[in-house]
């Protein structure tokens, strides 16, 4: 059985140190969830688990948005708007999460379990495209016109 360190793929760098650290946080988080999912039928899901996971993407989102923004803005990137713009979307998303999550912890003790595990899978579900429809598109584009405009900046 693979590893989490072994799933993790060379393409998946973008070669700029403070990025590929958080992408790396994030993409543990996505096999964190994943695991969560795929476990819930011997050790179902737990309203602490939620809590967790929102915790970690909120985290996520506040300290790695700003950077990549900042970068961003710093190279002159021609796409930067279109490229926040998507980050937006995701902290829409993130509000919709939480928001459910206060539903359920409203409703706690009576929630049910299934109401936990749709959730998570939600929640997985979003950050498995996030990682495939933004990091590995999206933020290729930026780092590879940083990469050749590197020069310049440096
Ligand atoms: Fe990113
Ligand atoms: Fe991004």
């Amino acid at each position: 059985m693979e590893t989490r360190v072994n799933l993790w793929k060379p393409e998946y760098q973008l070669d700029i140190e403070v990025i590929d650290d958080q992408h790396r946080g994030f993409f543990d988080l996505c096999m964190k969830s994943d695991m969560l999912c795929e476990a819930a039928q011997t050790r179902p899901v737990q309203l602490q688990d939620l809590v967790h996971l929102i915790y970690a993407m909120r985290a996520y989102a506040f300290k790695h948005f700003h950077a990549e923004e900042t970068l961003l803005l710093k190279y002159g990137y021609p796409r930067i708007y279109p490229h926040i713009r998507q980050h937006d979307v995701f902290l829409g998303k993130l509000q919709e999460f939480t928001a459910k999550l206060n539903d359920l912890l409203a409703a706690s003790p009576s929630t049910g379990q299934e109401a936990f595990l749709d959730s998570a899978k939600g929640i997985n579900d979003y950050l498995a495209d996030w990682w495939g429809r933004h990091i590995l598109s999206m933020d290729l584009d930026y780092a590879s016109f940083i990469r050749e405009h590197k020069g310049a900046k440096a």
